[in-house]
């Protein structure tokens, strides 16, 4: 593994410590770097009105392309989870839109457990805006 892949992952596994998770107790980090380098920290962040809860990825996302960064090269995703941990349908649909298809994401369970695979990987026959 690469000395940056590996800040990468800790940077991920870092976040899980500040992920905001009083409800349901299920602390998600994230780990988005730019094409330039640049490293993006998502965490959960949870709310009373529990539908308004924003999940890592999609925080690490809105964080980049709020700062102007609309272009990717990895997404590293940890969880507090025996198996590597899945990204959600709606933070799948996010990658997507900014994101290759062939773009490298990097699961990650407790104990240093990984999973390998792609934005693609993640949603097969995915809908972007070359289908408007
Ligand atoms: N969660 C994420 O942050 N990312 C995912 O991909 C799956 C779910 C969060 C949302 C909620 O705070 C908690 O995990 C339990 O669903």
């Amino acid at each position: 593994m690469t000395i940056a892949k590996k800040e990468w992952i800790d940077t991920a596994v870092s976040a899980l410590d500040k992920a905001y998770v009083p409800y349901s107790k299920f602390p998600v980090g994230a780990c988005l770097v730019a094409k330039n380098g640049t490293i993006y920290q998502g965490i959960n962040i949870e709310n009373a009105s529990y539908g308004l809860t924003n999940c890592a990825e999609r925080t690490a996302f809105f964080k980049a392309v709020s700062e102007g960064e609309k272009e990717f090269q990895h997404l590293v995703v940890a969880g507090h989870t025996p198996e590597p941990i899945s990204p959600c349908g709606a933070c799948r649909q996010v990658m997507v839109e900014f994101c290759a298809p062939d773009m490298p994401v990097t699961l990650v369970g407790d104990d240093g457990v990984i999973k390998e695979t792609t934005v693609e990987g993640l949603l097969p026959y995915y809908f972007t805006n070359k289908d408007l």
